[in-house]
């Protein structure tokens, strides 16, 4: 497995592959990986013939110094991880690599627009401008033919669907479903700094995405379906909401009452013990 650490190493690299005629699939990620990565890894090494993968703490997409500073990097760990299931090659970039005039701002950079500013854009104003403009960054060091993006970060996937589309990079996006413990908790790096209760507490989110999904599907409406969701949220005095929407998949805009049918997804998001959690869910309004 190739570790490379340079801009013009990893550029080289994934060159000599295009040149061979190898297809290439990028899994962007900021390290302290887990099984929902590794799905990333698995997705991309079946239909790629070279997998590469970026470990890159972002510093752009954090909105509180804190948070950065605070960011597990167990690089070893995740090289030994990424080594046993087969990657090719691990781009481990210093933050100069990735931006050249850093500490201070770059010059040009990606807006996010709308899209950006609802939902986890509201409370971490910045934080997808930051993920556009790297992950457009990473692609063209890599171009890639696919990149691949769990969709737990439901809308990270919809805004760099979006930044490829609209900065006309080559490159195929693939979302990779969520992968859960046993009992249905999102799997998140951020799950291993809740305690035993607020582990069970946690719970509560993917519950009342199931109570969201099979209430659509025994006809309920979605103002009904919406409050079906908010009903099991507060039922968990430990969880304190940020969001349970139901929009449409593309645009993320929350559905109107009207909706009669089609596939749609409930984002839920809050903190529980300090910790913010987020999942969605497919939820479909069937024709009556
Ligand atoms: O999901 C992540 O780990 C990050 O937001 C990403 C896509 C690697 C960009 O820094």
């Amino acid at each position: 497995m190739h570790v490379l650490t340079t801009r013009q190493a990893w550029r080289d690299l994934m060159g000599s592959w295009r040149r061979d005629g190898d297809r290439i699939g990028l899994c962007p990620t900021m390290g302290a990986l887990h099984a929902g990565h590794l799905r990333l890894v698995s997705e991309a090494r079946a239909s790629c013939d070279r997998v590469a993968v970026t470990i890159f703490v972002n510093p752009t997409q954090f909105t509180a110094s804190s948070d950065l500073t605070a960011y597990p990097r167990p690089l070893e760990t995740d090289l030994a991880l990424l080594r046993d299931v087969g990657v090719d090659a691990v781009f481990v970039p210093d933050v100069n690599e990735i931006y050249p005039n850093f500490p201070d701002p770059a010059e040009i950079s990606v807006v996010a627009g709308a899209l950006g500013e609802r939902f986890e854009g509201r409370d971490r104003p910045g934080h997808f401008a930051g993920v556009a403009t790297v992950v457009a960054i990473l692609l063209n060091l890599t171009q890639a033919h696919a990149v691949f993006f769990g969709e737990k970060d439901f809308q990270q996937l919809a805004i760099v669907t979006a930044t490829v589309r609209d900065l006309a990079i080559a490159t195929q996006i693939i979302g990779v479903p969520i992968v859960r413990e046993p009992d249905g908790l999102a799997m998140s790096s951020r799950n291993a700094r809740l305690s035993p209760q607020g582990r069970l507490d946690a719970l509560v989110i993917s519950q009342a995405l199931r109570d969201a999904q099979q209430a659509a599907s025994a006809g309920a409406d979605v103002d009904r379906v919406r409050g079906v969701m908010h009903e099991r949220l507060a039922s968990c005095d430990a969880f304190e909401l940020a969001y349970a929407e139901l929009v449409d998949p593309q645009s993320l805009v929350p559905l109107c009452s009207n909706v009669v049918q089609g596939y749609y997804r409930a984002l839920v998001a809050g903190v529980i013990e300090g910790v913010r959690l987020l999942d969605n869910a497919e939820v479909s309004f069937p024709t009556l």
